[in-house]
C-alpha cells in the first residue's frame, strides 16, 4: 500500500497525518509548542520546536497506523505563512523566527513602499501592498534593527521550508507561500528582481521557487533515520496553510470560496487569472493549483479572539472549568438572540490586516448596557469575528469574483452555532465537508499528486473530497445582522485615532 504524509507547521502546534491513495486518513498526531511575545505586538517561535514537533508527530503517525517505512512514498509540507527563519552560512538559526502576526515592522513597510515608488507601483510589482506580517519587512527589520544578525544572514526561509531543509537539505519554497514574502512576482510566479534591486537585497538569500505539486527532493539519510522512513521518500513543494487548507476543502476551481476560522480567519477564493483589489485590501497570491491564483482576506485574531475571551477572561468563573470551557461558554452564547442585543465586538486584538491593514488597531466591546450578560459578551465576540470575515466577502463580491458556494472550515465550521452564524451574517448557504481535515490533508494530497498517484490536484480533490451538509441562512437572523453590520463597519473609522494613541501608550509601557 502507498501512503502520503501531510505536515502542517501551525502557530499553536504541528499536525501530521497519513492518508492512503483514496484520501482516507489513516492516523494523525498533534504536538504543541509555545509562542513567545517579548513585547506587545511581537510574536516569535523557535524553529527547533517546529522540528521536534515534526519528528514526534511523524513517528506517532507511523506507529498509530502501523505503516511500513517504504510505504510512505511522499511528504507534503504546509505551515503558517510569512514567518522568517534566518540562517547563517552553516545553516544555523540566527535568532527566533518572527511570525505572521508580528506587528513590529510598520516602519519597514513604509520603507518598502517608498523604495518601490509608492503603493500602486508596489502592487504592480508583487500584487500586494507591504503589510507588517509579510516576510520582506522582517528582513529589512533585521537589517535596520539587528545589524549584527543581518551581517550573518545567508538564507531566509518560511517556516515549512525550514522543515524541508532539515528533511532534504534543500533550500526550496513553492509559489503559494513565496507569494506571502512580498518578494514574488505573483503574476510570473518567480522572484521579483525589480523589487529585490530596489530594496538592495541579494536574491541568493532566497530559496529556489517551484510549483506546489513538484518534488523538491528526498529525505537525507539522517532525516530518514530520525523519522523512521526511507531515503526514497519524496518531499513535495506543499503550500502555505491558507492555500493548503483550501486544497483540503476542494477550493481548486472557480466559484468556490472558503472561510476558515483558526487562530486567524481567512476568506479564500480561487481565481483562474491573477485578479487584484487595486487598493490592496485583499491579498492576491499564487494558488497551490499549478498555474492558478487566489485572493484572500485575512483577519489576524479570529478563533484567537474566542480563545482569549474564554481562556484569559472566562476560565475559572462560575460554571467555566478548564475542561468544559468552550462548550460552556458557547452554550451561554447560543441562548442569546442573533445580534447580542446590540453589543458589538471589534476583534482587532493584535492589530488587523483585512480590510484595515493597521497594526495599531485594538479590540473593543461597544454598546454595553446593564442587561448584557456574560453570554452576550461571548456571542458578540463570535459575531465580531464573523463580521470581520464578511468585510472580506463584501470586497470579493464587489470585485465581481463569482461566488457560487461557500465552504466553511476550521473551528467555525465544527461548532454548529458558529456555522449557522456564518450563514446568517453572510446571508448565504454554508457548505461543510464530510471529513474536514484542513492544511495537512491538502498537502498530503499534493504529495500524492507529486508522486504521480493523480494527474493534478483538481483530480485528487474530485476523487477524495465529499460534501456532507448544507446550512441555509435564517432570514430573521440575517435581518438583525444586516442592521448591525454597517454600525460595526463604521466603528473602526471612528475609533482609529484613539486606537493608535492607545497602542502607542501600550508600547510605551512595555
Ligand atoms: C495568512 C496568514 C495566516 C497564517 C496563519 O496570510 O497570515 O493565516 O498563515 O497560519
Amino acid at each position: 500500500m502507498s501512503c502520503y504524509l501531510g505536515i502542517d507547521i501551525g502557530t499553536s502546534g504541528t499536525k501530521t497525518l497519513a492518508i492512503d491513495v483514496s484520501g482516507n486518513v489513516l492516523a494523525e498526531s498533534v504536538a504543541e509548542y509555545p509562542i513567545h511575545q517579548p513585547r506587545p505586538g511581537w510574536t516569535e517561535q523557535d524553529p527547533e520546536d517546529w522540528w521536534k514537533a515534526t519528528v514526534k508527530t511523524v513517528r506517532a503517525v507511523i506507529r498509530k497506523a502501523n505503516l511500513k517505512p517504504d510505504s510512505v512514498k511522499a511528504i507534503g509540507l504546509s505551515g503558517q505563512m510569512h514567518g522568517s527563519v534566518f540562517l547563517d552560512k552553516k545553516g544555523q538559526v540566527i535568532r527566533n523566527a518572527l511570525l505572521w502576526n508580528d506587528q513590529r515592522t510598520a516602519a519597514e513597510c513604509e520603507q518598502i513602499t517608498t523604495a518601490a515608488g509608492g503603493r500602486k507601483n508596489l502592487i504592480k510589482m508583487v500584487a500586494n501592498p507591504a503589510l507588517t506580517g509579510f516576510q520582506a519587512p522582517k528582513i529589512l527589520w533585521l537589517r535596520n534593527k539587528e545589524k549584527r544578525h543581518f551581517d550573518k544572514l545567508a538564507k531566509v526561509l518560511l517556516p515549512k521550508d525550514d522543515i524541508r531543509r532539515r528533511l532534504t537539505g534543500d533550500f526550496v519554497t513553492e509559489v503559494s507561500d513565496a507569494s506571502g514574502t512580498l518578494l514574488l512576482d505573483v503574476v510570473k510566479r518567480r522572484w521579483s528582481k525589480r523589487l529585490l534591486g530596489k530594496l538592495e537585497l541579494d536574491e541568493q538569500i532566497l530559496p529556489r521557487v517551484v510549483e506546489s505539486d513538484e518534488v523538491t527532493g528526498t529525505l537525507t539519510e539522517e532525516a530518514a533515520k530520525k523519522l523512521g522512513l526511507t531515503t526514497k521518500c519524496k518531499v513535495v513543494g506543499g503550500a502555505g496553510d491558507c492555500a493548503a487548507g483550501a486544497v483540503g476543502n476542494g477550493v481548486v476551481r472557480k466559484g468556490i470560496l472558503s472561510t476558515s476560522i483558526g487562530t486567524s480567519g481567512v476568506m479564500f477564493v480561487h481565481s483562474d487569472e491573477p485578479q487584484y483589489d487595486a487598493t490592496g485590501r485583499l491579498h492576491t497570491f499564487c494558488h497551490a493549483v499549478n498555474g492558478k491564483w487566489h485572493m484572500m482576506g485575512v483577519n489576524l485574531t479570529s478563533g484567537g479572539s474566542l480563545q482569549w475571551w474564554v481562556d484569559s477572561i472566562l476560565q475559572g468563573l462560575t460554571g467555566i472549568t478548564s475542561k468544559n470551557r468552550y462548550a460552556a461558554a458557547t452554550a451561554e452564547a447560543a441562548a442569546i438572540a442573533a445580534g447580542s442585543d446590540g453589543l458589538l465586538f471589534l476583534p482587532y486584538l493584535n492589530g488587523e490586516r483585512t480590510p484595515h491593514a493597521d497594526p495599531n488597531a485594538r479590540g473593543s466591546f461597544v454598546g454595553m448596557n446593564p442587561t448584557h450578560t456574560r453570554g452576550h459578551m461571548t456571542r458578540s465576540v463570535m459575531e465580531g469575528v464573523t463580521y470581520a470575515l464578511r468585510d472580506s466577502l463584501d470586497i470579493i463580491q464587489a470585485l465581481d469574483v463569482p461566488v457560487r458556494q461557500i465552504r466553511a472550515s476550521g473551528g467555525g465550521s465544527k461548532n454548529p452555532m458558529w456555522r449557522q452564524m456564518q450563514a446568517d451574517v453572510f446571508g448565504k448557504k454554508i457548505t461543510t465537508l464530510e471529513v474536514e481535515q484542513g492544511p495537512a490533508f491538502g498537502v498530503a494530497l499534493l504529495a500524492a499528486v507529486g508522486d504521480g498517484a493523480y494527474r493534478s490536484i483538481e483530480s485528487a480533490c474530485k476523487a477524495t473530497i465529499k460534501i456532507a451538509e448544507e446550512t441555509p441562512a435564517n432570514r430573521v437572523a440575517t435581518k438583525q445582522y444586516n442592521q448591525l453590520f454597517p454600525i460595526y463597519r463604521e466603528l473602526y473609522g471612528q475609533l482609529k485615532d484613539s486606537m493608535t494613541r492607545i497602542a502607542e501608550y501600550q508600547s510605551s509601557q512595555s
